[in-house]
């Protein structure tokens, strides 16, 4: 049998060259069956394609062939093995890369006050939708919209009667998809707000809850009790009174933390459970990037509904009536809540193993005095939780503007943060006064200038970036219900619309004169379209120091190093190993001028230049480190070059996230 095709070419030279006798082999013969005389040269046979196994296999072993390609052999091999090694190195070297929650400030949008696009007044989606040029303005990509759920809006939208359906009032699901896929197309993600302590109580769990259906009965909490004094205990709720009333249907009282408008779901139910991990992944399978987690505190309480201890003991019980009077030991923070957080990022992990689709986590918890119980709403490097609890601590700032108290502040968090997580920065929300009133609009910008560069993620309230103020609310203008009774707890002030231009409404409704707040009367001035336009403007400092934070990375990624702190100001640097640039903050909280020596700070060079200040005037300045000069409420970023590191020699006033070192040669950064 003959074995493959004939060469016509080869077999001209058949039996002409005497160096050459071929044998025809069957499938038993082995290639060394070729005869070949080792000393005759081949010259007249050129290599050449489709040249017999025989012949190739003659020119093959000669040493001119078979050391190069020996040599190409081992090569290609040893390539291999550095390359494998390399990449192997590098990914072990590499630090984690951050995420985008980490990159960008998480900006807040109140629904209702942003931007109205059908003049009822209200702000609603499409109005997001069209606004969103602002956050490519800012460089911000991440953004939390506080909730647009149906809802009867007694708690505006902490009410929910649907959680899967967007209330009229903001639009429609359709709205809800465009707006999401349209953040997305710009690369910004969406965070919403995720309520499981409550519902309305129009929602249909509590109707068929209320009515006695077997499979709802015990969806909410509902205790035995006497309807002339529906008071099974001292609880009371965060808006005031009683947390318990009556209901004439099922004659029982059940449990609100909030109104009574707002009864708290059983999360000893299973079934209860269930449907909120539905609800997350009903949202997550839509593609929303993060939740924010409403009230956990309030999620669990004691069952054996003992009351609870009052804050002064020798108050009559009648007069026990607001948060504030008892020590809440049975109403939260109970045993099991954290279980159900992580359950609830083990379902948000489901959705986060694509790259770059990570869901993020943000948990709300007023803990006050006990930030170790915030604390723990961090993950471990064993359990998944939370990506960070909201940093409220913050928020004290304007109890006491002086550089002492707002490093105590900020160090309360930096030392009581498990290490290795990711810190995070709150000045204003919803829930509380504006940091440009409550501050003082003087110190407005060196608070933005200390929050985009300290470590972690600032959080923006709407309109802190144009330096928005509280609006004056008087009793019949109240709609928030904490201020019904008490018009100094109204949460309207900071709820006010957002000021887009000089325009009819401040731009936020312009087709008719409905604003659900009244304006800010400083919207002439205190607007993004006029600001824009002023390179001095607190909004101008936000982005150019947003951009900044983001390009830079020792202050992203670098060690944070307390400085100098006395009562006027508060001084620190920001370093990465590796990297010669660096930044020196020195922020004044006085109310008058200081002059810092920073002489004895070695690491830092003689002449500081200023790279910004928040007054303008004072850009690109010179001054010694003897005399750091700062006026009242002044904030100063300096960028110097140094080779030796602050961190090094004070271990104990630095802290970062992650360490990573730079190295310039390959400009890339390792481990280290
Ligand atoms: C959260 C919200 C607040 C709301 C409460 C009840 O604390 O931030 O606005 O009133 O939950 O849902």
């Amino acid at each position: 049998m003959e074995l493959g095709s004939r060469n016509p070419a080869f077999e001209e030279d058949e039996g002409k060259n005497p160096a050459i006798q071929v044998t025809k082999f069957d499938s038993e013969e082995k290639c060394d069956s070729v005869k070949l005389d080792p000393d005759e040269e081949y010259s007249q046979i050129k290599p050449y394609a489709g040249m017999p196994k025989e012949v190739l296999l003659l020119y093959s072993s000669q040493a001119r062939y078979k050391v190069p390609r020996e040599i190409l052999f081992w090569l290609t091999v040893a390539c291999t093995l550095t390359l494998v090694a390399l990449t192997i190195t590098v990914i072990a070297l590499s630090p984690p890369c951050l995420s985008w929650w980490q990159m960008s400030p998480v900006y807040q949008i109140y629904p209702r006050s942003f931007k109205d696009t059908n003049g009822d007044g209200v702000g609603d989606l499409k109005g997001i939708l069209e606004q969103l040029d602002h956050f490519q303005y800012l460089n911000i990509k991440a953004i939390w919209i506080s909730p647009f759920y149906r809802s009867p809006m007694k708690d505006f939208g902490y009410d929910v009667e649907d959680f899967r359906d967007i209330d009229p009032l903001f639009g429609t699901m359709q709205d809800f998809e465009e707006l999401l896929a349209e953040m997305h197309k710009r690369d910004l993600k969406l965070i919403m707000d995720f309520i499981p302590n409550h519902t309305s109580d129009k929602h249909r769990w509590f109707n068929l809850s209320r009515s006695g259906d077997p499979h709802y009965s015990d969806y909410y909490i509902w205790v035995d009790c006497n309807a002339s004094n529906p008071k099974p205990n001292n609880w009371v709720s965060i808006f005031g009174n009683s947390s318990w009333t009556y209901d004439e249907v099922r004659r029982q009282c059940y449990y609100h933390q909030f109104l009574k408008e707002q009864p708290d779901l059983n999360f000893r139910n299973p079934n209860v459970r269930k449907e909120l991990s539905d609800l997350i992944h009903f949202w997550l399978g839509k593609g929303v990037d993060g939740l924010r987690m409403d009230a956990v505190k309030h999620i669990f309480e004691a069952q054996h509904l003992r009351d609870e201890p009052q804050v002064d003991p020798n108050k009559p019980p009648e007069e026990i009536n607001t948060e504030f009077d008892l020590h809440h030991d049975y109403t939260t923070t109970q045993v099991g809540l954290h279980d159900l957080l992580r359950e609830w990022r083990a379902v948000m992990d489901i959705y986060s193993r694509e790259p770059g689709r990570y869901r993020f986590m943000v948990i709300e918890s007023y803990d006050y005095q006990e930030v170790e119980k915030t604390m723990m709403y961090y993950s471990t490097p064993l359990v998944k939780e939370g990506d960070f609890p909201f940093n409220f601590y913050l928020l004290y700032l304007p109890q006491n503007t002086s550089g002492l108290w707002v490093k105590a502040l900020v160090d309360l968090w930096m030392s009581n943060m498990p290490k290795g997580q990711w810190a995070n920065w709150v000045v204003g929300n919803h829930d509380r006064a504006r940091i440009a009133s409550s501050a003082g609009s003087a110190y407005a910008p060196t608070i933005n200038m200390m929050l985009l560069t300290l470590p972690g993620t600032v959080t923006t309230y709407y309109g802190e970036e144009i330096g928005m103020q509280n609006i004056n609310i008087t009793q019949d203008e109240v709609q928030d219900p904490a201020g019904r009774y008490n018009v100094s707890l109204s949460r309207d002030p900071q709820r006010s619309p957002m000021q887009w231009s000089n325009e009819l409404n401040a731009g936020f409704n312009l087709q008719s004169n409905l604003t659900w707040l009244p304006l800010h009367p400083d919207y002439k001035t205190v607007n993004v379209e006029t600001q824009k336009t002023d390179e001095s403007s607190i909004l101008a400092q936000y982005r150019y120091l947003n951009n900044l934070r983001q390009f830079e990375l020792p202050l992203h990624r670098g060690w944070f190093c307390y400085i100098y702190t006395d009562a006027s100001v508060f001084s620190y640097l920001r370093e990465l190993d590796g990297l010669n640039k660096a930044f020196l903050v020195v922020l004044n909280f006085a109310k008058e001028a200081a002059v810092t020596d920073l002489s004895s700070i070695k690491e830092l060079p003689s002449q500081l230049n200023v790279l910004m200040s928040t007054l303008q005037v004072n850009n690109g300045k010179n001054m010694p480190k003897s005399q750091v000069k700062t006026e009242a409420g002044e904030g100063l970023l300096i960028q110097f070059s140094s080779n030796i590191k602050f961190n090094h020699n004070h271990q104990d006033q630095c802290y970062v996230s992650e360490k990573a070192c730079y190295l310039g040669a390959l400009g890339i950064l390792y481990k280290c």
